[in-house]
């Protein structure tokens, strides 16, 4: 059982994550610019997930501090601030970034064109941190509304310390009920980042809240 700090964990994201996490049995902490709106969210959070939760509310810069694993769940816009404000307590440990750099226009969302994924900006800011991008693809409601293990959905997972890929792959059976799937270097970010856009653009066209499923793996993950 890891500490874990969601940062910007008082929005939709981070409360889903938030939540699995602390069903999981994990010591959750809800990170905010806001302190006070972080213990709001964590009260919430805490009833869902009923007798035994271990989760609570701070400052981002506090919550990180305290933490195992940091999951950093906030927008892309302000991203580099505040992974770089954060950088000393990220120091030694696992960061997973779930952040899709996105935008929308008159066609529907799609993926900026960057010269770097946002988990690889955010291990250039922090290097001293093991950056692992992942739980990109799993929607928010999903996370909150669905009862039990997301079963007919994968994690994956892309970093380039082994260590710290396996961990966050032992944390994906609180979201999936299974092993989450190594889906290789950081660098490739930069495709699962702005699959999100294909996503959102199905659930749009389908009424739904698509995810993603790996064939070929099964029993070996
Ligand atoms: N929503 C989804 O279904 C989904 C699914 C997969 C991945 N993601 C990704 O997960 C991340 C979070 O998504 P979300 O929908 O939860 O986002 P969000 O609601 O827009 O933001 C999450 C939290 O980030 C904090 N925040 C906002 N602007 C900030 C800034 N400039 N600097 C620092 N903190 C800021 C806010 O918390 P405070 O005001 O309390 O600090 C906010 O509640 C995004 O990168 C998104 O692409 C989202």
């Amino acid at each position: 059982m890891y500490r874990i700090a969601v940062i910007g964990g008082t929005g939709p994201q981070g409360r889903g994550l938030a939540y699995r996490m602390a069903l999981a049995g994990h010591t959750v902490t809800i990170g905010s610019r806001d302190a006070g709106r972080a213990a709001e969210k964590a009260e919430e959070i805490a009833a869902k997930v009923g007798n035994g939760a271990v989760i609570s509310g701070t400052d981002n810069a506090s919550a990180a501090a305290d933490a195992d694993v940091v999951i950093l769940a906030v927008p892309w816009d302000g991203h580099a601030e505040l992974v770089t404000s954060l950088a000393p307590s990220l120091s030694g440990k696992t960061v997973i970034s779930c952040v899709n750099p996105l935008a929308f226009d008159e066609h529907g969302p799609y993926g900026l064109t960057l010269e770097e994924s946002a988990a690889e900006e955010a291990q250039r800011l922090a290097p001293e941190a093991a950056v692992v991008g992942s739980f990109h693809h799993v929607a928010a409601l999903t996370l909150w509304k669905t009862d039990g293990p997301i079963s007919h959905e994968d994690v994956l997972v892309c970093g380039d310390d082994q260590d710290a890929k396996d961990l966050v792959m032992d944390l994906a059976p609180a979201v999936t009920g299974k092993r989450g799937i190594d889906a290789g270097a950081l660098r490739l970010a930069r495709q699962l980042e702005p699959l999100t856009a294909v996503l959102i653009n199905i659930n749009k066209k389908y009424k739904t809240r698509s995810g993603v499923a790996v064939t070929g793996v099964g029993g070996k993950a």
